[in-house]
């Protein structure tokens, strides 16, 4: 099935059966615009470890619909018979891919609300998970409105904007998160020049984030990653707008690999540094950045994926971490949807998230 890509709201929803989640593959993107329909533990593990469904926050909402999905195909009469099934669908899920703290912050959810109702009929119970699915992603459209709002309030006309990766409207819902300042400032006439850095190796930047801007009419500069310093040294961005997959209590703060580089660019050229992210981003059970399980990718993704041939030799050794961890001396704030938090940030997060 193809759809119009003007619904970027929907790259995430059940089905009209309410049976299976449909998708954007955002692994055909930008040159085909295709959906998946998951209906199986397997297709959702899949789509969420392939990247065909990516971004912190998108990850989540298709996990509280997958595992509602996989809920309603569980035959038991009883809360016993029917709790141990979820479970093991639900840790199987959460096991697809580990940076994001998103995906297990959204089963998790899905879980306490299933303990919460053990007295009700599986029927119950299986109907409240539908309720609730639907509720984090309804959620995060409000979330994503307001950060972009406060993202928004740093910029003024004229701004150059680096961003990493892609944290925009496929990555979560409606606007998105770092790039949904840029978007808002679109609809507003207020005008802003985005510099993408591709985001090697898997492009989010080149596949995704320019071409979301592009489509929204924004002012769109791609560049490589290695190009960020020159853009930063010729003046020409003013501040960085990040997304996260995972913010630790102190303030450390997981996003795309490379994302640590350009904050230490940006640091020696005196540019601010801003993370912005749900609330269900932060994990204020991480203490730090340490802490952070970080996922290693398979190598052909550096070697051979995307050229017409492989540009290593299969037996060179590759490092392919997804992710790296950007100490929060280098952030400026993080934008959240309570508000700007600012350093000290151990302290701010508390006042704001608590434990
Ligand atoms: O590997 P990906 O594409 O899922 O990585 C995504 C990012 O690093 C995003 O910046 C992050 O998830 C924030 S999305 C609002």
């Amino acid at each position: 099935m193809n759809r119009k890509f003007e619904k970027l709201a929907d790259n995430v929803y059940l089905s009209d059966d309410a049976k299976s989640v449909v998708i954007i593959d955002q692994t055909k993107l930008p040159n085909e615009v295709v959906e998946l329909t998951l209906s199986t533990a397997q297709q959702m593990y899949d789509a969420i470890k392939t990247l065909a469904v990516r971004g912190a926050p998108a990850i989540g909402i298709c996990a509280g619909y997958s595992i509602f999905c996989l809920a309603q195909q569980i035959e038991a009469e009883t809360f016993e018979e029917f709790y141990p099934q979820l479970k093991k669908a639900s840790e199987y899920l959460n096991s697809s891919r580990p940076t994001a703290v998103n995906l297990s912050w959204a089963l998790n959810r899905m879980d306490k609300m299933v303990c919460a109702n053990r007295d009700k009929s599986v029927a119950e119970i299986v109907e409240l998970m539908g309720e609730e699915a639907v509720k984090i992603q309804e959620e995060d459209i409000a979330m994503c409105k307001a950060i972009s709002e406060y993202g928004l309030s740093l910029l003024k006309e004229g701004d150059g904007v680096l961003t990493h990766c892609n944290a925009g409207p496929l990555a979560t819902s409606r606007y998105g998160t770092a790039i949904g300042p840029m978007l808002m400032a679109q609809e507003k006439g207020i005008n802003v020049k985005v510099f993408a850095d591709e985001t090697r190796p898997l492009l989010q930047g080149a596949r995704l984030t320019s071409y979301e801007l592009q489509k929204a009419g924004v002012d769109v500069t791609l560049i490589c990653d290695n190009m960020a310093s020159m853009v930063m040294k010729n003046g020409w961005v003013q501040t960085c707008f990040v997304g996260c997959d995972r913010i630790a209590a102190n303030g450390d703060f997981a996003n795309k690999i490379g994302t640590s580089g350009v904050a230490i660019l940006a640091k020696h050229y005196g540019i601010p540094v801003y993370t912005l992210g749900p609330s269900s981003t932060i994990d204020m059970n991480c203490p730090n950045g340490d802490a952070i399980e970080i996922e290693l990718r398979d190598p052909s993704e550096i070697r051979s994926k995307f050229y017409e041939k492989p540009m290593a030799l299969e037996e060179v050794k590759c490092f392919n971490p997804a992710f790296d961890v950007t100490d929060h001396t280098l952030l400026s704030g993080i934008i959240t949807e309570k508000g700007i938090i600012y350093p000290p940030f151990s302290e701010n997060l508390a006042k704001f998230f608590g434990k």
